[in-house]
């Protein structure tokens, strides 16, 4: 029995050697052909980890540094530490396991960006990890997908964004008098949304950037489907709330990497369903339609035609039609709202720059209720400025990320020196907030020029600057280049200037330094935007486009000098670097 027992470990333990031996084998074969593998294609950026140890503490300060809200600080102290590197401190890497493994190559050069979205295209896409990560929310749509299938979808949704199209400016309409409705409501305190009257907090203060949200939200849903959930009006829609949690889940299903299981999946799971809930009886609607009718509502003139109806003539797959529904819904919603949020966080430091903005509203539009035609929206140098300054210091989509397809290497420091290799399945992420906040990127002010600081939230520099190629890229470059821009141009442009032609003055009355970048998908301001906003200009003429339920209010207290001073000191803070 003894001499069994011994037998058995001996056994057990010369097995367990021989798993090693082989492990030790494979290891090294395998980091050796990695290596062999990266010195042919060119060299590495500073590794900044390259164990399962140092790894997994990369991930978790990712995340961790994701959960503070302090990415952009992250990405800059990565950099940093790639200081003095033959290869720059624009790109380094991270690798899981030195044999092989896959490795994340990060960078803010924008010579790397043109080469992956533009130069290399057919190199790089979103890959299979990515459209795994992300189908339960997206499945087979243009967002997870490459090749063919991306081509197709692209094809699909690309007639609903011509200039005809964008031009018809009756969404935007709807939605933005709903949304000025609302403030009104909200500052008399008509409106009681538990948390939101928290947020917004007080007589007369309006969290605007919650209902910038939620008009966005109405506007997609709108176009897309020819029904809105007016979230306006009823902002804890299920529909609302579970778009919110699944994209919040899917950013840190992103971020962590190989580590991504840790994401509880229930709430996930949950909001995907009470999404499905809410867009499936209308796709079901729109199939049911005969084709004659069908081909009715998407007749150039018809008043019915939308997104699904548009998409529906391609394909009778509701699971296909489901997919692209979703994915513009996200890609259209936060990346306006945040925009717009952003911009006027920005303008209500500044106002000269609001009394400037609105006199070229009021010059080319006249005061509500005129309202904008499209070559009125195209033709306001300063509002175009103010939108491009805005995507300049808060690019929408803050990070992102491209998988190579193949073995190939993107380009080296100021084009000399051997290019940095990227192996198949490598993941490249580009941060075009990091690459865009980069001072040596802008002209110097030694050059004799007169450059405003790039910290600074200064339109006016847009009339005589153009951004050198690649380095402003807040809607992509190359093929895969956002297929919205103009849509959400015009309706950003639209919003400023019904807001504006009604009310005078911006105020934000939060905490000018607790205020932060918040990245989910999309970076939106962390604190949300209560402004005492918006304060109305009683001018007569306005009157007639008040919303019928309400009657004009008192202005609220006018800037005084103590806050001019406030807004000194918060511009003395940005030119030490900190970019709230
Ligand atoms: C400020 C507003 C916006 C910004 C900054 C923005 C930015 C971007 C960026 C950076 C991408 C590339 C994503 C990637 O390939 O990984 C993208 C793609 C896309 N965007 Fe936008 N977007 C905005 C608004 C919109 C709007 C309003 C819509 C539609 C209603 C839209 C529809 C799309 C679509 C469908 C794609 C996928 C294109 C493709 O993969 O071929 N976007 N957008």
């Amino acid at each position: 029995m003894l001499g069994q027992m011994q037998f058995d470990s001996v056994h057990v333990l010369s097995s367990v050697g021989v798993v090693a031996v082989l492990y030790l084998f494979y290891f090294i074969i395998q980091t050796t052909r990695n290596e062999l593998r990266i010195r042919r294609l060119g060299v590495r950026a500073p590794v900044l980890a390259q164990t399962p140890c140092t790894g997994l503490r990369w991930f978790v300060a990712a995340a961790r540094a994701q959960l503070n809200h302090r990415l952009f600080e992250f990405f800059d102290d990565m950099f940093a530490a790639a200081r003095g590197a033959p290869t720059g401190d624009d790109c380094v890497e991270v690798q899981v396991t030195r044999a092989g493994g896959q490795r994340y190559i990060i960078t803010r050069d924008p010579e790397h960006v043109k080469a992956i979205l533009a130069g290399q295209f057919a190199q790089f896409g979103k890959g299979k990890e990515f459209h795994d990560r992300w189908s339960p929310f997206l499945g087979d749509s243009i967002f997870t997908t490459d090749g063919a299938l991306w081509h197709d979808s692209r094809g699909m949704i690309r007639p609903m964004f011509v200039k005809d199209r964008v031009s018809d400016l009756v969404v935007f309409e709807r939605w933005s008098a709903a949304l000025v409705r609302q403030i009104e409501r909200q500052r008399r305190g008509l409106v009681d949304f538990g948390a939101e009257k928290h947020n917004g907090g007080g007589e007369g203060v309006v969290d605007i950037q919650s209902l910038f949200y939620r008009m966005t939200l109405d506007i997609t849903t709108d176009f897309l489907l020819g029904a809105s959930v007016d979230s306006l009006s009823n902002p804890r829609d299920e529909f609302a709330e579970a778009f919110n949690e699944v994209q919040r889940l899917q950013m840190y299903i992103t971020m962590l990497g190989p580590f991504f299981r840790v994401v509880p999946r229930r709430r996930y799971k949950a909001g995907i369903r009470a999404i499905d809930r809410f867009v499936m009886p209308y796709i079901e609607a729109a199939l049911k339609l005969p084709a004659a009718e069908l081909e009715k509502r998407t007749s150039a003139s018809s008043s019915e035609f939308t997104f699904l109806h548009s998409v529906a003539r391609h394909t009778r797959d509701p699971k296909v039609l489901r997919d692209q529904i979703v994915a513009v819904l996200l890609a259209g919603r936060d990346t306006t709202a945040a925009t717009l949020s952003w911009a006027f966080y920005q303008l209500s430091r500044y106002p000269a720059k609001v009394a400037r903005l609105r006199a070229e509203i009021l010059d080319t539009v006249g005061p509500a209720p005129n309202a904008p035609s499209y070559e009125n929206l195209k033709n306001m140098p300063y509002l175009r400025h103010v939108l491009s300054e805005t995507l300049r210091m808060y690019p929408a989509v803050p990070y992102n990320l491209r998988i190579a397809l193949e073995d190939t290497a993107i380009p080296s420091k100021d084009g000399q020196g051997p290019p940095i290799a990227v192996l198949k399945d490598d993941v490249v992420v580009y941060s075009t907030l990091s690459m865009q906040r980069r001072r040596n990127l802008y002209p110097q002010s030694r050059d004799g020029g007169d450059f405003a600081d790039p910290a600074l939230f200064e339109p006016e520099r847009w009339e005589n600057w153009t951004p050198k190629p690649w380095t402003y890229v807040p809607f992509n470059g190359g093929p895969r280049i956002c297929v919205g821009q103009n849509f959400a141009l015009t309706e950003m442009a639209y919003v400023v200037v019904r807001l504006l032609q009604k009310y005078d003055q911006i105020e934000y009355v939060g905490d000018w330094n607790a205020q932060f970048h918040e990245p989910e998908i999309v970076g939106k301001p962390g604190q949300g935007l209560r402004s005492g906003c918006t304060r109305q200009r009683v001018q007569r003429d306005e009157r007639e486009w008040e919303p019928k339920s309400g009657t004009l209010e008192e202005p609220l207290v006018p800037i005084t000098t103590e806050k001019e001073e406030e807004m000194k000191k918060t511009k003395r803070i940005q030119r030490r670097g900190g970019w709230a």
